[in-house]
């Protein structure tokens, strides 16, 4: 079979290997603990604070709850595998290193830049919604911003770019501080939530709770083509919402709650221990943020009926609606800090899967030097702020938590699919955590990943397409010539397939 450059692999020898050279190297300082705080720290944010009221209200009733628990399962399989490849391939870039050592460098590119709509539109979606928050409270001590400049709807939004470029402050001045900053934020988000459980279950009155599946309505306004489903669409039946299709389209929605988990894997460069710290810390924040979640949205339908709950802040309108203002209030302060965490750390993601592009010359090579005394990636992570910062201050980002779920559900196939493919191509790899029932399990996960993409909107669909076309266009206009494997590298075991089936031996 003729072997053509875009099919070319990156071995795991060499991304180990680029890793060891010291002007790209970052510092090795995270445990399993603190990798699990920074998963915790990324994971509860616009999902539960914000998607719960929208989702109940329109898509699922009090059934939102079930929502939640098809969306961790689908990432619990998707876990499963992403715990496989980052015990096995321990290198900065998640999926996107991961893709280039087992379907090559194209497909390594495209997800790449797939990961830019989870990582930097999430981080640009959470500051928007960080900006709502704060206006909020500010308006509730009788300072409010004009609606022009601050809160969700903003043309110019001043404190979604000032939350953005403070983030990138942080982050530039070291993981460790980063760290420890998270830690605190995460104990104080995770007291919030436990507050609105252990306070909130005392206001459950039984009745919020029938229908708890609302039966199947037609979708308001008639449900126009592009925003139904998309698998209502190719399936032809009418539009809906409710019913058993509600409970499942809104999954595919509160699936932006659980996104985070996976960035965890990013930071394998800068684990201590990869092969054990990145299971448990994958693990142990999708098992906290499930349970916390799921006995979350049950209290908050339980308080309100989900025809009444508040759209943009339904945790604290819940508690106002039982006569607890106070608590609303304390809500308020809990989500403003815990949405802080999340733009930092999908920056961080962010900024270290561009990292790895351009340590393989895919972007270019200046922009993964690494700070002399920081040991943080500055330049990538300012550019990575910056535009962040942009995108938040600039687009009104509504919807976009849909596009921000594609990229990430499409990640998480080919992810899946990358673990199966990587035990046949490389069984010899050390491998710190196995995937259960091989291939079972990680079919099961792309097929249920694919499944929650089909639930999108059709507009959602269109978008991503159009975003991934102009991907591939500039692969082939700078990656393609300009890869460190094409042009040889300084690597010694590079290899080149065109079937995909060998990963290993001596550049072709
Ligand atoms: N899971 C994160 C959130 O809900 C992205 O904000």
């Amino acid at each position: 079979m003729a072997v053509t450059n875009r099919w070319r692999v990156k071995s795991v020898e060499d991304s180990i290997h680029d890793t060891e050279e010291p002007e790209h190297q970052l510092k090795k300082n995270l445990s399993g603990l603190d990798l699990t705080v920074f998963g915790v720290g990324v994971i509860i944010g616009t999902g539960i604070f914000v998607l719960t009221g929208e989702v109940a209200q329109t898509t699922a009733g009090p059934a939102v709850a079930i929502s939640f628990v098809i969306a961790g399962i689908v990432c619990g399989l998707a876990a499963l595998c992403y715990a496989e490849f980052a015990s096995t391939v321990p290198v900065a870039g998640s999926a996107y290193t991961f893709s280039y050592a087992t379907f090559g460098e194209l497909v390594a590119w495209i997800i790449g830049w797939d990961l830019v709509l989870e990582l930097a539109l999430g981080a640009a979606t959470v500051s928007v919604g960080w900006s709502g928050y704060l206006n909020q409270l500010l308006s509730d001590i009788g300072i409010g911003l004009p609606e022009t400049i601050a809160g969700e709807t903003a043309r110019f939004n001043i404190p979604a770019m000032f939350i953005a470029l403070l983030m990138t402050g942080v982050l530039i001045l070291g993981i460790k501080l980063s760290s420890r900053i998270t830690s605190i934020i995460v104990a104080i988000k995770v007291a919030i939530v436990l507050l609105v459980i252990v306070v909130g279950v005392f206001y459950v009155k039984a009745a919020n709770f029938s229908p708890f599946i609302p039966p199947t309505e037609p979708a308001e306004g008639g449900g126009s083509g592009l925003t139904q489903p998309f698998i209502q669409l190719l399936t032809g039946f009418a539009p809906a919402s409710f019913g058993v299709e509600g409970v499942i389209a809104g999954a595919a929605i509160v699936f932006f709650a659980f996104i985070g988990f996976d960035i965890v894997a990013t930071a394998a460069e800068e684990t201590k221990n990869p092969s054990k710290d990145l299971p448990r810390g994958i693990f142990g924040s999708l098992a906290v943020c499930t349970v916390l979640y799921v006995l979350v949205s049950l209290v908050v339908v339980g308080m309100q009926n989900y025809t009444e709950l508040n759209a943009s802040a339904p945790l604290a309108g819940a508690f106002s609606s039982v006569g607890l203002p106070f608590f609303a209030g304390i809500i308020s302060v809990g989500a403003l800090a815990g949405l802080t965490s999340v733009v930092m750390i999908l920056m961080l993601g962010q900024s270290r899967v561009l990292f790895a592009m351009s340590r393989d010359h895919l972007l270019p090579p200046g922009l993964a030097k690494v700070h002399p005394t920081y040991g943080t990636p500055y330049r990538i992570t300012l550019i990575t702020g910056v535009v962040v910062a942009i995108m938040a201050g600039l687009i009104p980002l509504g919807t976009l938590a849909e596009l921000v779920n594609i990229g990430t559900l499409f990640a998480f196939v080919l992810v899946s699919i990358g673990v199966v493919v990587l035990r046949r191509t490389r069984p010899d790899l050390p491998r710190a955590f196995r995937v259960p029932l091989m291939p079972v399990l990680p079919i099961v996960a792309a097929v249920a990943s694919l499944y929650l993409m089909m639930n999108l909107p059709t507009d959602t669909w269109i978008r991503f397409a159009v975003w991934m076309a102009i991907g591939v266009g500039v692969y082939y206009a700078y990656g393609r010539k300009h890869s460190r494997l094409a042009k040889g590298g300084d690597h010694d075991h590079s290899v080149e397939t065109g079937d995909g089936t060998t990963g290993q031996g001596h550049q072709q």
